[in-house]
């Protein structure tokens, strides 16, 4: 029996179904802490009989007690908080927004802390940047957002601070960029991947914007994520997840090149995000190549809809 025991807060959603995933593989106590139901990404990338090893739990984040019982009443030894509203979520409702991305985040710092925990991993992201703080950025410069759900995660990256700085809790905060693959199906910037699963079933789809970003794989994020939760820190770390900065048209390539039959039908609009194009990572591990990746989630997506 593994001493590792792992709460992940937003288990149910894109990056969490594959952190379930890769612990359970390896053999680990997974408590997955999520306010929704729906299985459907994990079911999308699980067997059932490794869904089965996954213990469900149903809670608001914004809640500190529920928190604290997921903790002590499971004997959490590792936990990975990636819940949160996402940018059009946070952009729709900002007060609920703040309350899940901001309140929620330093629920979570709190109850690692009264559980005399070392440390925790927690998902910040590339919108603590504006595109005009620059197309390539330093892994320490200082950001500008410019929507809620930014200034909700660099909130975040400040309170990882204090609570180093007051309580000595070490954390590791990691900034995705763009994460694609089986599982993202929501958000400002799932269209890569909502793409894929539109030029599968001969559908025509114009992904949202354009420019350039580095493209993460939701296995390798999830990766990155557990190996920033097995060891915290040092301090109050904010890391980048790195990658190659590449062209939404190489997405678009890249789909072709597994479905040729898909040419011509997937376009998109010629507008850059509101984001910087390419991010300093220090410590950037080896990556899916973008080719690799797009084909593996077809392939995927591809029993989905045979099934
Ligand atoms: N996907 C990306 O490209 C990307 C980029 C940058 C940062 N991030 C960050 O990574 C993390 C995971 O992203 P994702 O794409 O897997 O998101 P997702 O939307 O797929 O999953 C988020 C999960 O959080 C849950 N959740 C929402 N509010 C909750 C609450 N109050 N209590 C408990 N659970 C709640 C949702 O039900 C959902 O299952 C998020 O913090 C996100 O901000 C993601």
């Amino acid at each position: 029996m593994s001493a590792e025991r792992w709460l992940i807060t937003g288990a149910l959603g894109c990056i969490g179904s594959w952190c379930c995933r890769q612990l359970v593989r390896e053999g680990h106590a997974v408590a997955a802490f999520d306010l929704g139901e729906d299985r459907r990404r994990l079911e999308l990338v699980m067997r059932a009989e490794e869904l089965g090893a996954v213990e469900f739990l149903r809670g608001d984040i914004t809640d500190l007690e529920a928190v604290e019982r997921a903790l002590s009443g499971h004997r959490i030894t590792h936990v990975l908080h990636l819940a949160a509203m996402l940018l059009p979520l946070a952009a729709a409702d900002p007060p609920r927004g703040a309350l899940v991305n901001v309140v929620g985040t330093v629920n979570m710092f709190e109850a690692v802390k009264r559980r005399g925990l070392p440390g925790l991993a927690y998902a910040s992201s590339v919108a603590v940047y504006d595109r005009a703080d620059g197309l390539w950025m330093a892994e320490n410069a200082d950001g500008h957002p410019v929507s809620h759900y930014g200034v909700h995660k660099q909130a975040n990256e400040g309170a990882a601070r204090v609570y180093w700085l007051d309580d000595g809790l070490a954390s590791t905060g990691l900034r995705p960029h763009i994460v694609y693959g089986p599982g993202r199906d929501h958000g400002m910037t799932a269209g890569p991947t909502l793409a894929m699963f539109a030029a599968l079933r001969g559908e025509r789809y114009e992904i949202p914007f354009g420019g350039r970003a580095q493209f993460q794989y939701a296995p390798d994020a999830a990766a990155l994520f557990i190996d920033a939760a097995r060891t915290p820190g040092p301090g109050a770390a904010v890391r980048n997840l790195g990658g190659p900065s590449e062209h939404v048209a190489d997405v678009i390539s890249a789909i072709e090149r597994t479905l040729p039959e898909a040419a011509g039908t997937i376009t998109f609009k010629d507008q850059p995000l509101p984001l910087p194009e390419d991010l300093e990572a220090v410590h950037a591990a080896a990556t899916t190549p973008l080719a690799v990746g797009v084909r593996e989630t077809i392939d995927l997506l591809r029993e989905t809809v045979a099934a």
